[in-house]
C-alpha cells in the first residue's frame, strides 16, 4: 500500500455547553502513514475499524486541571475511546497479524502500539459483530451488568423506571429487569425510542419531552427501583415517587453533563422513604473482580442466540465523528453510537 493520509479527531478546544463539530472537535488529513514501511520498533500496527461515541467522552473535553473520574484529552492530540481494530503488522510478541484488538484506541484510521497497555485480543468465540464490543458486549454493556447484579437486589413483581431508556445501558437494563419479573416503566426522548424500548418488554413507555416523568410516576408508581441515566429533573420526579426503601442505581446524569446541574430540592426524600443509592463507575476494580467473567460467559451468548436485544446507531467515515459526539449528547442516536472508521 502507498503512503496514505492518517486522518485523526483532534481535541481543538474546551466547550462551554454541547461540543460544538469543527470547533470543539474536528478532523485533521494533515499526517500521512506509510503502513508497509513505517518502523514498528518492536510494536504493532492497528487498522482502527469501529469506535465507540459514549456520553462520558463529553467529561473528558474540559480544563486538565479539574480532576474528575477520567483523565481529560490533550488540546491538538486525538480522541480516544472504546474501540476495536485489526492488527496489519507486528513485531510483537504474542501479536499477529489479523488479530482484532479491543481497547482503548485513537481516533485515527492507523496506530502503532508499543505493549498491550489497556489493550486484550478479543476472544470472539460467537462471532458477534465487532460493533457490539464498544457496545453491549463492551463498557456499556458491562456497566448495565456490573450495576444491575450488584445493587438492584430485585424481586419478582418490583417496580423498576429506567430513564434513558433506549440507550445501550438502558435497554441492558430493561431487558434484565424483563427477565426477573419486574414491572417496568421506561422513559425515552424519541416515538422510535419508545417504540424499541416497548419491544424490549417495558410496560408502561413514554416520551419524556411530550409526557412529564413526574405525572407518570404519580399514576404508575411507586417504584421500587430507580436506574438513572439521566439526573436532573427525572431524579426529582424518581425520589417523589419512591417506595420505602427503594434502590437508586445511579449510573449517569446526562442532563447536567452540557448544561449545568438542575437544582434536586427533594432530597431529604432519601431519609424519609430509607432510600439506597448507589453510585458507581464501570471502571471499579471490585466489580470488575467479582462480575467480569461472568459477564463475559454470559452476555456474547445471549446476544448471538437473540435472546437479548440491541440497536446500534452507526456513524460512517471517521471525518464524520465531531457531529457523532454531538449526536449522542442531544439524542440523535436510536441505540449504540458508533463510528465505523473502516470495513475490515
Ligand atoms: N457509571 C458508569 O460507569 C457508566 C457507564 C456507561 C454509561 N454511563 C451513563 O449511562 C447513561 C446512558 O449511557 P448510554 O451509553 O446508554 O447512552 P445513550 O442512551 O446511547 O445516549 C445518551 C442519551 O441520553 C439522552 N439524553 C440526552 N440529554 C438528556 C436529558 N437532558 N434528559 C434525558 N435524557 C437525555 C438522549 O436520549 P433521549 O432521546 O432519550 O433524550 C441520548 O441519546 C449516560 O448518562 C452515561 O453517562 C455510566
Amino acid at each position: 500500500m502507498p503512503v496514505v493520509p492518517n486522518g485523526r479527531v483532534l481535541f481543538k478546544e474546551i466547550p462551554n455547553g454541547y461540543p460544538i463539530p469543527g470547533k470543539t472537535t474536528a478532523y485533521d488529513e494533515t499526517q500521512t502513514i506509510d503502513t508497509d514501511n513505517v518502523p514498528l520498533e518492536g510494536g504493532f500496527l492497528v487498522k482502527i475499524l469501529v469506535i465507540s461515541v459514549d456520553p462520558y467522552l463529553r467529561a473528558k473535553m474540559r480544563d486538565p486541571r479539574i480532576k474528575m473520574f477520567t483523565e481529560a484529552f490533550i488540546i491538538g492530540e486525538s480522541l480516544y475511546n472504546w474501540a476495536v481494530g485489526v492488527v496489519i503488522r507486528s513485531e510483537y510478541e504474542g501479536v499477529k497479524v489479523g488479530d482484532y484488538i479491543n481497547g482503548t484506541l485513537p481516533f485515527q484510521h492507523y496506530a502503532i502500539f508499543k505493549d498491550m497497555n489497556e489493550l486484550e485480543i478479543l476472544d470472539n468465540t460467537e462471532k458477534l459483530p465487532l460493533s457490539l464490543y464498544v457496545g453491549v458486549a463492551g463498557m456499556p454493556g458491562r456497566s448495565s451488568y456490573y450495576g444491575w447484579k450488584e445493587f438492584s437486589s430485585a424481586k419478582k413483581g418490583d417496580t423498576i423506571f429506567v430513564s434513558g431508556g433506549a440507550g445501550p445501558v438502558g435497554s441492558m437494563v430493561i431487558q434484565f429487569a424483563k427477565a426477573e419479573g419486574l414491572r417496568i416503566i421506561a422513559s425515552a426522548g424519541s416515538d422510535d425510542k419508545i417504540k424499541f424500548i416497548k419491544s424490549l418488554g417495558a410496560d408502561v413507555v413514554f416520551n419524556y419531552k411530550i409526557t412529564k416523568t413526574a405525572d407518570i410516576l404519580k399514576k404508575e408508581g411507586p417504584i421500587d427501583i430507580y436506574w438513572d441515566n439521566v439526573g436532573g429533573e427525572t431524579l426529582e420526579a424518581a425520589l417523589d415517587n419512591a417506595s420505602m426503601g427503594a434502590r437508586f442505581i445511579e449510573c449517569g446524569m446526562i442532563s447536567g453533563y452540557n448544561e449545568s446541574q438542575y437544582p434536586i430540592h427533594n432530597l431529604f426524600r432519601i431519609i424519609a422513604c430509607q432510600l439506597k443509592l448507589f453510585g458507581f463507575l464501570n471502571t471499579d476494580p471490585y466489580l470488575h473482580e467479582k462480575y467480569d467473567d461472568n459477564f463475559r460467559q454470559e452476555i456474547p451468548k445471549l446476544l448471538a442466540n437473540g435472546e437479548l436485544q440491541y440497536t446500534e446507531h452507526f456513524t460512517y467515515g471517521l471525518e464524520n465523528a465531531p457531529k457523532a459526539l454531538l449526536d449522542v449528547q442531544v439524542g440523535n442516536n436510536l441505540g449504540k453510537s458508533v463510528i465505523v472508521v473502516a470495513e475490515e
